[in-house]
């Protein structure tokens, strides 16, 4: 049994494939934190296109990866103690799965799983405009018990690069999990 806070980091098709990439990398530095990585099929694509990286770039970073159709892997059960699931970028598709507990792939019977678990589930939903369905579905997992974070950048730290917002957003939702991180902080203003 390892000491280890396991994460399960799940990898969906909507755009922002860079808050995956920073995330498991930071989490690398995170020395009491195992990374159990999922990436669906589009979010490979996404990786590839927007990002230049390979499946095996992605991969490299986490501690632990399982391939997306692995329905029998230790995440799909509920006895694989883990400290929660964070889906980063997350598509209305894997939303709209999860809402309504479709579990047709790992990453949505992984999630299925920390909501029954009672878990802590962070979703970083990426759409725009959002139609009905999407906030219903939203919805529907915030009545179950997850969160709903999409990564929408704050300019209160004042930014000077792409990587600061990330880095910003990414630091929010780690705090979620109880992982600090380092990063600007909001002191108030003087
Ligand atoms: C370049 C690109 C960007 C996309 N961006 C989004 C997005 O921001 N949000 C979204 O919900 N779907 C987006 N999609 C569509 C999803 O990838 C698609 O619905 C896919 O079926 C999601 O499957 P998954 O949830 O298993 O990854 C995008 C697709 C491509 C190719």
């Amino acid at each position: 049994m390892t000491s280890k806070r396991r994460l399960v980091v799940g990898v969906t098709g909507a755009t922002g494939a860079i808050y995956a990439v920073r995330m498991l990398q930071v989490l690398r530095d995170v020395a009491d934190v195992e990374t159990h990585l999922v990436v669906s099929p589009p979010g490979v694509l996404n990786i590839k296109y927007e990002l230049q990286l390979t499946r095996q770039d992605i991969h490299a970073l986490a501690d632990k990866v399982y391939s997306f159709r692995d329905i029998g892997a230790t995440l799909s059960s509920g006895g694989f103690a883990t400290a929660g699931m964070v889906v980063v970028p997350c598509s209305m598709r894997t939303l709209a799965a999860v809402a309504h507990g479709f579990s047709d792939n790992l990453i949505t019977r992984a999630a299925d799983v920390t909501l029954k678990e009672r878990r802590r589930l962070v979703m970083m939903v990426r759409e725009t405009p959002l139609n009905l369905a999407h906030l219903r579905n939203m919805t529907a997992v915030t009545e179950m018990g997850g969160i709903i974070f999409p990564p929408l950048p704050a300019f209160y730290h004042h930014p000077k690069t792409l990587d600061d917002m990330v880095d910003h957003t990414v630091a929010r939702v780690l705090e979620l999990f109880d992982i600090e991180v380092p990063g600007p902080r909001w002191n108030g203003i003087d």
